[in-house]
């Protein structure tokens, strides 16, 4: 079961790193890096104890174990609409490195790939490291029904690829069914492979629902490229697992190629399959239990951000991050953020283009992954620190 106010504080100083709790000074509430603050799901750690204990560590399969790509195929058909061959899904050390992958097999300099802004800054590191231009289509925090209209004036024959981010990190739009068709029409229209990220599509708020873009019809899953990781939903970053796929041969056989996981140049370890499988197939009850409580933070969050003067804050549809509006205070993002370190010993994101794009200045992004009592502390520094 989940318990939503179990957080250890000893443990996360010593382990949780990239921004959060092993890297703030003491006393500060580290509302950084989207990583929970709760341990994973206990059958996750009884797995992985079970496969340790037989103490053999053998090479796997270049693309994966049998246990997780068929976890993984079941798991997109069960839950994503998605039928995918366990052959055509491979397993690598991150969504992260998934996102790099994609790019470095299907770019090159003089190429051109679209990407949101603000998005999560994997997509422009992924394309520029492949030499490519990665063009941004601004989707301001709060925009409905998305028509991709503007996008077709920024498409050119160097076009090769649509990066899309659903849900959409740090703004947490959820992609309707509607507007990926409008997205997929326009790929179809330019024969531009589709780069799907869909780390975030266990966090999703009712009455929202997450659409897999290769669900579409089949023209979709021709053309689109699947990235997932289990950093998100499952507490598992330290892991370093997750998954490419593409049901297209010629495509998955390029992503293959290039991965180097054939040569034993790289590849997933096996600890990180066999937790990713067990989060796939016996945690649904944890993950349930985990979305309630991140409603109920999202709702405390959105509220708390909205009483500060000046300060406004739209629900998030899914991620479990907030991504407050600060322009009317006056301060840029980068102000704030230090205003916030200094005053109220938070530390937040600051929407700067280094991390999400230049769309996202005037905000400060706060992951919610953690207790009430955090949240509430945090808010209580924060609203005194700026009223
Ligand atoms: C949209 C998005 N994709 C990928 C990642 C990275 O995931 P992983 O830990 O599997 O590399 C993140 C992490 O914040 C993310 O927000």
């Amino acid at each position: 079961m989940f318990n939503p106010e179990y957080t250890d504080l000893i443990t996360l100083k010593s382990r949780a790193y990239n921004l959060r709790w092993a890297e703030t000074p003491e006393g500060v509430i580290p509302l950084t890096a989207a990583d929970p603050d709760f341990p994973c799901a206990p059958e996750i750690s009884e797995a992985i104890s079970q496969y340790t204990s037989k103490r053999y560590f053998n090479y796997a399969p270049p693309e994966g174990l049998p246990l997780f790509r068929e976890s993984m195929s079941e798991f997109m058909f069960r839950k994503r609409s998605v039928s995918i061959s366990p052959e055509k899904i491979l397993a690598v050390d991150s969504a992260a490195f998934g996102i790099y992958l994609i790019c470095q097999s299907f770019l090159q300099k003089g190429d051109e790939a679209l990407i949101f802004d603000p998005v999560d800054f994997l997509f422009r590191y992924s394309v520029e490291a492949a030499g490519a231009k990665a063009v941004s289509y601004a989707i301001a925090a709060g925009v409905v029904d998305e028509t991709f209209s503007e996008m077709e004036l920024l498409i050119t024959p160097s076009t090769k690829m649509i990066c899309l981010c659903n849900p959409l990190n740090p703004t947490g739009k959820v992609f309707t069914k509607e507007e990926l068709e409008k997205l997929l029409a326009l790929a179809e229209k330019y024969n531009l492979l589709i780069l799907s990220d869909e780390i975030w599509s266990d966090i999703v708020f009712h009455p929202h629902t997450f659409t897999s873009i290769a669900s579409l019809n089949a023209s979709a899953k021709n053309r689109t490229i699947t990235v997932t990781g289990f950093s998100k939903s499952y507490g598992l970053a330290g892991l370093r697992i997750g998954a490419v796929m593409a049901e297209n041969p010629e495509i998955y056989e390029r992503i293959v190629e290039t991965s180097r996981h054939r040569s034993t140049v790289h590849g997933a370890n096996v600890i990180g399959q066999v937790a990713a499988a067990t989060a796939m197939n016996a945690c649904e009850n944890w993950l349930s239990g985990f979305i309630e409580h991140l409603h109920h933070m999202r709702s405390f969050c959105v509220e708390s951000f909205n009483q500060i003067p000046q300060f406004s804050c739209i629900a998030p549809e899914g991620c479990y991050v907030a991504f407050a509006d600060i322009r009317n205070t006056g301060m840029t993002s980068s102000e704030m953020h230090a205003h916030l370190l200094t005053h109220a010993k938070v530390a937040v994101v600051p929407g700067l283009a280094k991390w999400f794009g230049p769309g996202a200045e005037g905000y400060i992004r706060i992951s919610f992954a953690t207790s009430s009592a955090i949240l509430q502390e945090a808010f209580e520094r924060m609203k005194s620190s700026l009223t």
